[in-house]
């Protein structure tokens, strides 16, 4: 049985990619920032196929020296449930956004974005593929805004480019262990993004879907599907690659 790790599983993208995965026969390790009730729904709903297994454990993606404790208790649970001391896949999903304009930014904000998006994602894959079996894969989630320029989102944006870059980097290195490393780009996706940002002010979701060629919003499962497909052996001779998934934004 194949196992997952998914990064921010306890709302959005991330959560639809652990039903997904859950649904196709694979197991799930998820993680949660502040949300821990949100993240055992999630298990439970998982668990509803008896042939898998799933669990929460919390991450803070901002805290790179937590990571080897973090590893310490996969691990454990990796033998105590599955009895592997390996797992497959890894989806580098958390993340945190909110515009800042150039004049405004603190180094507060910049340190918590970049802290999360880049830093937290790229040490976390250091200590986590150590123990990955060879032969498996990795998604990390980046942005449509690497491309464009929403107001406010340099810093985000501009990290979000630097994990797509990385993620040829990455592919690159773990090739020789036939792990592939490959990145989704969501476009403007109706998730809990912001916190709640996008139910407390529909407003601002109309320009964004009169901007895009489907002419609606992306949802959480547009992503998870998507991400599923990658992680599995149907993209076994893709690697280095960043898909953006969007419905075609900006068109
Ligand atoms: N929604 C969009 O329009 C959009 C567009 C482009 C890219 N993205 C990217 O897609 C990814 C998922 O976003 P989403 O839309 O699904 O947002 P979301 O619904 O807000 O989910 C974000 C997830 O990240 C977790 N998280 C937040 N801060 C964290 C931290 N410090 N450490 C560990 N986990 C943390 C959250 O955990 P808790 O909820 O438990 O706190 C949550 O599970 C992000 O990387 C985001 O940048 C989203």
């Amino acid at each position: 049985m194949k196992i997952a790790i998914i990064t921010g599983g306890s709302n959005g993208i991330g959560r639809a990619t652990a039903l997904e995965l859950g649904k196709r026969g694979i197991s799930v390790i998820l993680t949660y920032h502040n949300y821990k009730d949100r993240a055992e729904e999630v298990v439970r709903e998982i668990e509803k196929n008896k042939d898998v297994r799933a669990i929460a454990l919390k991450l803070d993606l901002t805290q790179a020296e937590s990571f080897e404790a973090f590893a310490n208790d996969v691990k454990e649970e990796l033998k105590s449930i599955w009895k592997r001391t390996t797992y497959d896949y890894l989806v580098n999903n958390g993340g945190v956004g909110g515009p800042c304009p150039i004049d405004e930014m603190s180094h507060e904000y910049f340190d918590r974005i970049m802290n999360t998006n880049y830093k937290g994602p790229i040490f976390l894959t250091k200590v986590l593929t150590s123990f990955m079996e060879d032969g498996g894969s990795i998604v990390n989630t980046t942005s449509s805004s690497k491309n464009q320029t929403f107001s406010g989102y340099s810093v985000y944006g501009s990290l979000k480019a630097a994990l797509s870059v990385w993620t040829r980097y990455a592919a690159k290195e773990f090739a020789p262990r036939k792990i592939r490393v490959n990145a989704v780009s969501p476009g403007p996706t109706h998730t809990n993004f912001g916190d709640g940002a996008m139910d407390k002010y529909p407003e601002f979701l109309k320009p964004l879907i009169e901007q895009t060629a489907f002419n609606r919003m992306g949802t959480a499962e547009d992503l998870s599907k998507v991400i599923a497909n990658f992680l599995s052996d149907d993209f076994g001779w893709v690697t280095a690659q960043d898909i953006e998934v969007s419905g075609g934004h900006l068109l």
